[in-house]
């Protein structure tokens, strides 16, 4: 069974290296993580699944790695500066802060007085100074998502790659959202990442590629092992929609703290290159940057059947890193009665986005040749890259097997006497916990194929 409590996992991820809190010997940072030696590689791991699905494995896609501070200008065209708001109340009592449509039965979370203020709007974006000189115009917001470097971006991709409709550029990135009231662990944070692609269509095939979109990404979060029962889509009602969607899909998954967004995919029809067309146009900006193009609506590309120039449709399929890494988690997170009565936690994580893939463990860790072996073993393992391989020392071998189950280890391999005499070592699955003997130089093919095999039921 999945996790079903949030302590659950902070008390894993902590103990263990996944994920703490931001500026811990400082009191904390609200709203900030940091992810430890294995968050990382987990994170790591995810953000490559989903670059290799996107971009490696399409013939349609670009990648792109834009600057997080852009020209505040970008986000006055793109609406954020007016609209990227949440409604916020103040509780008259106690004077903290909250979102409005956080607020349950009225009350304030932290006094309980029914006292509070009509909902205002607050703009989520952080601002941060640019330049030696703080005036009143020196100032960059830090983007509150990575769509607009691709938005801004899709000239320079387009000139550079010939690239005819539809086509899609794929970006990821940290985004920042000054949230009113963090909370859930990473579900809710003000520094988070994305995995953001704008996919241009011709306007009319817009909701066609939409309906697409959204079942590919759902199909892509069940081949990383989130169970398809604990997903489901949420049609966003008009009133809820973002000023630039004509239709969103929002991809739930069933968090302990209950069904809640992991990815949303939205139809931003042309509004964003149609806004920054416009934007350039205002400013005068067109003719300086390309006199060769219509001034009205430089962001373009011809269409593909009367090659005229047209402002492409886009589908925007923008996923979070975070809440990703805290559905894979949830849905890993294992604990069980062995059959000879112990309980045993267990992080079932697929072996290919597994931190580690496999843990060289001696019999003896004060056994010269035996240490030895393993670091021999270990090197041979990760001489190609591909792994993340661990000496594992830290304990005795139950403690060894019961560490790496925790952390999700697909495969422990234990280097005995008897390798010395005839270059074999156990392997141990951590899911059957079964072990089984195999030649040394078999071991790197063996893992490797455990991690192939589950690309091949994907
Ligand atoms: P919510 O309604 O939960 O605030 P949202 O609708 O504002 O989410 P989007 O604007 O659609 O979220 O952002 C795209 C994706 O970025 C989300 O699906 C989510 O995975 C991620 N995301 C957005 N805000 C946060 C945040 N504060 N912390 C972590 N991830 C976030
Ligand atoms: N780019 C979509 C979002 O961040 O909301």
């Amino acid at each position: 069974m999945p996790a079903t409590t949030m302590e659950q996992l902070v008390s894993l991820c902590k103990r263990r290296g996944f994920i703490f809190a931001g500026s811990d010997i400082y009191g904390g940072l609200q709203g900030t993580y940091d992810y430890g030696p294995l968050g990382v590689e987990l994170k790591n791991n995810i953000k490559q699944a989903w670059w290799r699905a996107n971009v490696y494995e399409r013939d349609d896609m670009e990648g792109l790695d834009a600057a997080i501070l852009m020209n505040r200008l970008v986000w006055k065209y793109s609406g954020h500066e007016e609209t990227f708001v949440d409604p916020m109340v103040d509780c008259r009592q106690c004077q903290s802060r909250w979102r409005a449509d956080h607020v349950k039965n009225g009350k304030c979370e932290k006094c309980g007085s029914t006292n509070l203020t009509e909902p205002r709007p607050f703009n989520m974006m952080f601002k941060t100074a640019v330049g030696p000189v703080a005036d009143g115009d020196s100032f960059a917001y830090l983007r509150p998502e990575t769509a607009q470097g691709i938005f801004v971006n899709f000239k320079n991709v387009v000139d550079a790659t010939s690239r005819r409709l539809p086509f899609g550029i794929a970006q990821i990135g940290k985004a920042f959202r000054n949230e009113i009231t963090p909370r859930n662990f990473v579900f809710r944070v003000r520094e988070f990442e994305q995995m953001e692609i704008e996919y241009f269509v011709r306007p009319g095939e817009d909701e066609a590629w939409h309906a697409r979109w959204v079942e590919d990404r759902l199909h892509w979060w069940t081949t990383l092992g989130l169970s398809r029962d604990n997903l489901k889509l949420y049609h966003v009602p008009a009133d809820e929609l973002a000023h630039y969607s004509k239709a969103t899909v929002d991809i739930f998954y069933k968090y302990p703290i209950g069904w809640e967004e992991i990815e949303g995919i939205a139809n931003r029809t042309d509004y964003d290159l149609g806004s920054h067309s416009r934007g350039q146009a205002d400013l005068g900006l067109t003719a300086k940057v390309s006199p060769n193009t219509d001034s009205t609506a430089k962001l373009t590309i011809p269409d593909p059947e009367t090659q005229k120039p047209i402002v492409p449709y886009v589908i925007e399929p923008s996923a979070g890193v975070d809440r990703g890494v805290l559905a894979l988690l949830c849905e890993a997170y294992e604990e069980e009665i062995k059959p000879n009565g112990e309980k045993r936690t267990v992080l079932r994580l697929k072996p290919s986005i597994a931190p580690i893939k496999a843990a060289v463990v001696p019999l003896k860790r004060n056994a010269p040749e035996i240490v030895d072996a393993c670091k021999s073993l270990k090197r041979a393992l990760q001489s190609t890259g591909e792994m993340r391989v661990v000496y594992e020392d830290t304990g005795n071998i139950g403690k060894a097997y019961s560490r790496h189950d925790e952390v999700g280890t697909p495969y422990c391999l234990t280097v005995d006497f008897q390798t010395l005499e005839d270059k074999t070592v156990t392997v141990r699955d951590r899911d059957t916990m079964t072990q089984i003997r195999l030649p040394m130089d078999e071991a790197y093919d063996y893992i490797r194929k455990g991690i192939t095999e589950t690309f091949a039921r994907e």
